[in-house]
């Protein structure tokens, strides 16, 4: 497929597809493989795209669906971190490429447009003992069309106008994630942290928080600093819970 009008800054290797079962599918073969540090593998439709938690996430064309091999050479521990990095990336481009939008986090790592689902990440990795050999941060955002009866409703950018095209999405995303990786690198997870929070959705908030094997239900306290949610006590006197993976519901 042609690429030629999408220039992503050098760091990066492009990967355009047609069409794909899923981008994170294919830069996991493409890492164990060995591919370096910054291919993007992207493509314009996905057979078999995949969400959180076993889910599917439904690629008809003119959305964007991408995957990022990285090697940090982190800890496996912070891989997560470069989740809230990407959210915050994606917002940086949607402030410049359509100002006003009313853009807000959910965590883990979802981009909410007018409290709708907008866009989700799915980071997958491989680790050898303690040390990351690799992640794949895969992204999806809606812009031309959002699904219908999703669990939690989604938005599509073209509702807001603005004609915003996958092509300048894509490239404008590669960028900013670059700036914000890079300040990781240099300053750690406390910068993202600060710029994630100030954007989140319901904080002080109850919330219902949906684990693989029970529910629970308590107040958004935090974020800490390994990225966790820091749900408080549901009764005065009760425990706060750290939940490192769940599902988050308001109200
Ligand atoms: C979520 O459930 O919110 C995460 C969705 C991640 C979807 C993207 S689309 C590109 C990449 N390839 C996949 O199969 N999934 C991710």
């Amino acid at each position: 497929m042609t690429s030629n009008s999408i220039t992503l800054p050098p760091a990066y290797r492009l990967i355009a597809l047609d069409s794909i079962g899923s981008t994170n599918e294919e830069a996991k073969r493409l890492a164990r493989a060995g591919a370096a540090d910054k291919t993007l593998v992207w493509a314009r439709t996905q057979t078999a795209g995949k969400g959180r938690s076993g889910r599917a996430w439904i690629s008809p064309e003119g959305n964007l669906y991408l995957s990022l091999i990285l090697r940090p050479g982190c800890p496996a521990g912070r891989a997560a971190e470069l989740g809230f990095a990407a959210a915050l990336a994606l917002a940086a481009s949607l402030d410049r490429l359509v100002p006003g939008l009313d853009l807000a986090f959910k965590w883990p790592n979802d981009v909410l447009l007018g409290g709708r689902k907008l866009a989700g990440i799915l980071i997958e990795a491989e680790s050898d003992a303690a040390a990351l050999d690799w992640l794949v941060l895969g992204l999806g955002v809606n812009v031309r069309t959002a699904p219908a009866r999703t669990e939690l409703p989604a938005a599509a950018l073209s509702e807001r106008g603005g004609g915003i095209t996958v092509e300048a999405l894509l490239a404008a995303f590669a960028s900013d994630f670059l700036d914000w990786t890079t300040r990781w690198q240099g300053q750690g997870f406390a910068p993202i942290r600060h710029a994630w929070l100030a954007r989140a959705k319901g904080r002080g908030g109850r919330v219902t928080v949906r684990l693989p094997k029970s529910t629970l239900q308590g107040t958004f306290i935090d974020l800490d600093a390994d990225g966790a949610l820091v749900l408080g006590p549901e009764t005065p006197g009760g425990e706060t819970r750290r939940i490192t993976a769940g599902d988050v519901f308001f109200g």
